[in-house]
């Protein structure tokens, strides 16, 4: 059974290690404590815990053991968390096979692989042959063609549609899902680019043309259930692997200097893709590296998107750098012109974002008014105030006053009172979601549960009592925990995250019922104190369905029975 290596590999591993390595981590008492990445945070509301070896997050209710960490912080599947942890501890994963978890986008993502394939085979047969050429003729290769799955879509022709619907796709799903529109292929006489999503399945097509034609530059699919254009970013499921290695992010404007990016080595790249970037995509950025350098083009648009982006990005603890083109090159331009080495130069010699955004003020700056000159000042020293190395803020202020002859004090004294008034972000305290109401029926069946994962011995109380569930979760969590108890002869909550985690409902219960406050062990006296209020709330229950029955009972012989029901059940005896 898999789990048992799993079971392994994770004893073998400390879940304080893995997720240190990834976001800092603080000790307090007997845990370890960090901003949560799995939500929008900036307080640590993450606790990690040696003993147990799990997470939990109090604010999200994000919880887990190192597997589901890795999970969801990586965005790699089960197989690839096994492997990697695998070959950090020296287990050999390579004879495991795990059956692939299904979704109900399996039938979708299998729509737009055929539909990759479909487009692959037009590019490369004789009917591609024009396309080909342009491709060629851009410097676009056979190697990077096959390398980024590029394709080609037919002129005035259904054959995708037709295609697909012969493989039993209907013509509403292919509709819904961008691929057709009113049952007639979408894409006519196009390059196709697959667009992916962050684990590198094709959720979508960005279409050029290549002929001269008045047609729109590129046709993008529309937003779907599995296209949502603010949570991905082109490249990423590459970049991931990528960024590890090179300790850096580049972001670029289009999918083609991307590709070109590649073609001389350079992987760590993602493209925004014409959109602005949204609150997620940002979180995604950040999981990859603190280092960022904003490679747009170097038309004014560009400069434009560079400053933007780059001041949202400022917002976060991260440091951002940008390799500002000449303009008017993109990246892809400017290595077509210029090569791998010019390239790499300009990366090495690329200017943090402040200097940038300094650079570009200055150039529309008229020094000869004295008006604009002071504002100019002004904004360098309030600019140079939200840098948090003192040094470097004195280095900024004295070069300020010799370029413009200024006293160094009455620079100070401008950057104090912007000092003053800065915003402080250190919040300390960690702040609780307002938890969801529950009654003393509730807590008492999740605390049962808690106890239940925490000691061997109330399992087998549990099991012995016999307890009725108020609903389904309770029921399958409280028997996949006797189930795993008897499988293994022993549990901790770590592990049983493992054999539960294609068990979506019982791991949503579980996250809830640890960001609870709950009591870890208890003795028998006390768990028979929780055993009789889920009692009294069975009885509650019954109580309450028979007084149902006997309003609706017609026959009063039959309500005079149902009402001794309910007083025997209120006497206490059954
Ligand atoms: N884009 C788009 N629709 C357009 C123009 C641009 O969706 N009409 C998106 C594309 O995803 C493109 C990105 O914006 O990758 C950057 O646009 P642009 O710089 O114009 O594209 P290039 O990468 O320069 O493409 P090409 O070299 O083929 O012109
Ligand atoms: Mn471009």
């Amino acid at each position: 059974m898999n789990n048992e290596l799993a079971n392994t590999i994770r004893s073998k591993v400390d879940i304080v290690d893995i997720i240190g390595e990834r976001i800092p981590l603080v000790a307090r008492g007997k845990n370890f404590f960090g901003v949560c990445p799995f939500h929008d945070d900036t307080n640590p509301s993450m606790s990690v815990s040696r003993e147990k070896q799990i997470y939990t997050c109090f604010s999200c209710h994000a919880t887990g053991n190192v597997f589901t960490f890795l999970m969801d912080y990586e965005h790699m599947d089960y197989k690839q968390v096994l492997k990697y942890l695998g070959d950090k501890v020296g287990i050999n994963t390579n004879g495991i096979h795990i059956s692939k978890k299904t979704t109900k986008y399996d039938k979708l993502y299998e729509a737009y692989l055929l539909a990759t394939k479909y487009y692959q085979n037009n590019l490369n047969s004789t009917i591609g042959k024009e396309a080909k050429k342009y491709l060629l003729k851009r410097n676009i290769t056979e190697e990077l063609i096959k390398e980024f799955e590029i394709g080609l879509s037919l002129s005035k022709k259904d054959d995708l549609t037709n295609l697909l619907t012969s493989k039993n796709y209907e013509l509403i799903t292919l509709n819904r899902i961008g691929l057709s529109s009113d049952n007639h292929d979408i894409y006519n006489d196009r390059i196709m680019f697959p667009l992916y999503d962050i684990s590198g399945k094709v959720v979508g097509f960005s279409g050029r043309i290549y002929k001269d034609n008045n047609q729109n530059k590129y046709l993008n699919t529309k937003e779907t259930e599995i296209f949502k254009k603010g949570e991905l970013l082109y490249h990423y499921h590459i970049a991931k692997e990528e960024c590890r290695q090179k300790k850096s992010i580049i972001i670029m404007e289009g999918f083609m200097d991307v590709i070109r990016a590649s073609s001389i080595g350079i992987r760590n790249t993602i493209a925004l893709m014409g959109t602005a970037l949204t609150k997620q995509q940002i979180n995604l950025i950040k999981r990859l590296s603190k280092k960022i350098i904003l490679c747009l083009d170097g038309d004014d648009p560009g400069v434009h998107a560079t400053l933007s982006i780059g001041e949202m990005l400022s917002e976060e603890d991260l440091e951002i750098k940008v390799l500002a083109l000449p303009n008017p090159e993109d990246p892809d331009s400017f290595i077509l012109k210029n090569g791998k080495e010019k390239f790499n130069n300009l990366l090495e010699q690329a200017i943090k974002f402040s200097d940038f955004k300094m650079q570009k003020l200055k150039e529309k700056v008229d020094f000869r008014s004295d008006e604009e000159k002071a504002e100019y000042i002004n904004k360098v020293i309030e600019e140079t105030s939200k840098i948090n190395d003192e040094i470097e803020r004195e280095v900024v202020l004295k070069r300020l006053a010799k370029e413009f002859d200024i006293r160094y004090n009455t620079l100070e004294m401008r950057m104090n009172s912007y000092l003053r008034n800065k915003p402080k972000n250190e919040k300390i305290f960690i702040q609780k979601k307002n938890p969801e109401k529950k009654d003393k029926y509730r807590k008492a069946y999740e605390q049962i549960i808690y106890f239940m994962l925490n000691n061997d011995w109330i399992i087998t109380q549990v099991e012995k009592e016999n307890l009725i569930f108020p609903d389904e979760k309770l029921r399958r969590t409280c028997n996949e925990i006797i189930y795993y108890y008897k499988q293994y002869g022993k549990i901790n909550i770590a592990d049983f995250y493992t054999y539960i985690q294609d068990k979506e409902p019982i791991r949503e219960f579980l996250n809830n019922v640890l960001a609870g406050d709950y009591l870890e062990t208890t003795n028998k006296e006390e768990l028979f104190e929780y055993f009789e209020v889920t009692r009294d709330y069975c009885k509650k229950q019954e109580i309450k369905r028979l007084t149902n029955l006997m309003k609706k009972e017609v026959d009063p012989l039959e309500q005079a029975k149902i009402v001794e029901k309910i007083r025997k059940l209120r006497l206490g005896d059954k």
